[in-house]
């Protein structure tokens, strides 16, 4: 099945960027609440090649489901601030307006949400919710529909597909569900597909299953993906790139192998030892990462993973550290104090010999150490 085109020679075009699929640029969102402007992303830039997966990690609160949405234009209407490019393949669609983000939706790019249940419409049959997009973006005929529905449960490994398509979602298991919405998400052939969290709201056993179909899905139809998980260990072994967002920020960037190699920020350090393992009978996490995700309403001055983490400094407090390349360029982090540098292990022996907790640093003087406590508190703050 092939996907149609949107049209490209728009103003805004970018010729070099022709050879990516993705490229999204400086892209912020913010959100106008009572409380104050939300910055839920900040400036974030990545590409996405054709056929690659891109994870995109970071706790809950961080900005991913936010970012993705941003990307895919599907924001509230009112009270939001979006700013940035988002170049696909190679026209700036940031400005569309609804009208042509329709041939977009479906067509080029698709998303699978968390939870099956709220993504599917519950008093609609099976058939009917997937036959509507077909019917709607490739103008096919009801019995061509029907055909092609078929073919679609039966790929993402629907047994008995003629007879599901006249179920409803709630006669169907929450795998068997989340199986469906991956089927409607590829009715049209999408060539970027956005899988947010898609096995979260699934039972342990079947999560496997649902990221090896999305993986074999992508392979076979050479589609992008952008694969979002609050768990590196999710995406550790099924993407080409990570991503790990923090406070609606990129903290740290890499090709996958190359992230696992050489952990620059602590706060992916901290990542890492929160991921399950499978020798653990019970997959409890080795540690969590203690205290809270920063105020994302006046977000603090500098790092704000300051407050959490066992390598902060005077510097931190005061400094935000800017996205700087690594050693291979393809990797870029935000941090003052490296993981594996003399800079990093000497903060963290500093912080480690002076005995202080975590969040607050040795090298700020007395009256500043004393003070960095209510420093520390004030980054550490509830979700907006
Ligand atoms: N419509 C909205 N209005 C105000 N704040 C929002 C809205 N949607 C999301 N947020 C806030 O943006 C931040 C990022 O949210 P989200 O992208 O859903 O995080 P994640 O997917 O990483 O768990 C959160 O603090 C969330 O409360
Ligand atoms: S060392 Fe400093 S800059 Fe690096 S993550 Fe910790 S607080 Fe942030
Ligand atoms: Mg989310």
């Amino acid at each position: 099945m092939s996907a149609r085109r949107i049209v490209t020679a728009e103003a805004g075009e970018h010729p070099d960027r022709r050879a990516t699929l993705l490229e999204v640029v400086d892209l912020s969102t913010r959100f106008r609440t009572g409380r104050g402007v939300v910055h839920a992303v900040d400036g974030v830039s990545f590409t996405l090649d054709r056929g690659k997966t891109l994870g995109v990690v970071g706790e809950s609160g961080s900005g991913k489901t936010v970012l993705s949405r941003s990307v895919m234009g599907l924001l509230p209407s009112r009270n939001v601030i979006r700013s940035g490019h988002v170049f696909y393949e190679g026209t700036d669609i940031i400005g569309f307006d609804q009208k042509r983000m329709s041939r977009v939706w479906g067509a080029e790019m698709a998303m699978v949400f968390q939870d099956p249940m709220t993504s599917l419409n519950p008093v609609l049959k099976i058939g009917t919710q997937i036959t509507e997009s077909l019917r709607h973006h490739l103008r096919v005929d009801k019995s061509d529909a029907r055909d092609t529905a078929v073919a679609l449960l039966t790929s993402v490994g629907i047994p008995s597909p003629e007879q599901r398509l006249d179920d409803y979602p709630h006669q169907l298991s929450g795998g068997m569900r989340q199986r469906v919405t991956i089927a409607i998400a590829l009715a049209c052939g999408p060539k970027v597909l956005f899988a947010d969290e898609p096995t979260t709201a699934l039972d342990v056993t079947v999560q496997a299953q649902i990221l090896d179909l999305l993986a074999e899905q992508q392979r076979e139809r050479h589609m992008a993906m952008i694969l979002v998980s609050h768990d590196l260990g999710v995406v550790a072994g099924r993407t080409d790139e990570i991503m790990v967002m923090y406070g609606g920020r990129v903290v740290e960037q890499a090709p996958t192998s190359v992230l696992f190699n050489d952990v620059k920020m602590p706060y992916t350090e901290a990542l890492l030892r929160s991921i399950p393992r499978i020798e653990h009978a019970s997959h409890q996490r080795l540690e969590a990462i203690p205290g809270r995700p920063p105020k994302l309403v006046s977000p603090p001055q500098g790092c704000n993973f300051a407050p959490r983490c066992r390598y902060v400094q005077s510097k931190c407090l005061e400094e935000t550290p800017p996205l700087v390349p690594a050693g291979d360029p393809s990797h870029r982090f935000r941090c003052w104090f490296p993981v594996g540098t003399p800079e990093g292990a000497e903060a963290l022996a500093r912080n480690e010999a002076a005995g202080v907790p975590v969040g607050l640093p040795a090298t700020a003087p007395p009256a500043a150490a004393s003070g960095a406590t209510s420093t520390a508190s004030a980054h550490t703050t509830e979700e907006p």
